[in-house]
């Protein structure tokens, strides 16, 4: 599995953590930045992370900003991706199961690490369960186009 993270300026400190957590688990990523704490705009973060997975080039993609929410909107008009906004375990894996989701979005400033850390892994370790949920997000494919 290969994944994209990146963050804003709201997010850095947790993204450092998760790609720490990458690094315990032995997990591929490249780290889309920023390279610093100077105040940035999310969308230009979330972008070639949301891109990358869309293209193939990358399995999974990891956001943070302060709330998650500017991150996952912004993820979520690239097409092909399924971006979850997720801040507990139960939703990491639902979204998972049901959505396929292939983007994570969390808040740094909502969540603390050690629940972020569970979510992170529980999202990785999660398949989807195709059925009626493959349906359902092909339907989300139409609203595309
Ligand atoms: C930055 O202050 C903050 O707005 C951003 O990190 C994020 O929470 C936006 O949704």
């Amino acid at each position: 599995m290969k994944v994209a993270i990146s963050s804003d300026h709201g997010g850095n400190r947790l993204r450092k953590e998760i790609m720490d957590l990458l690094d315990e688990l032995n997990i591929e990523y490249e780290d889309f930045g920023p390279t610093s704490d100077d105040s940035v705009d999310y969308p230009d973060y979330a972008l070639p992370v949301a891109e990358g997975v869309a293209s193939g080039k990358f399995d999974r993609g990891i956001l943070i900003c302060g709330t998650g929410i500017g991150m996952s909107i912004a993820a979520n008009k690239v097409k092909g991706v399924r971006c979850a906004l997720v801040h507990d375990v139960y939703s990491a894996k639902m979204t998972r199961c049901h959505n396929d989701s292939n983007v994570l979005a969390m808040g740094e400033r909502v969540i603390g690490p050690g629940l972020a850390r569970e979510i992170v892994k529980t999202w990785l370790n999660t398949d989807f369960e195709g059925g009626r949920h493959e349906r359902r997000i092909n339907k989300i494919a139409e609203i595309e186009g």
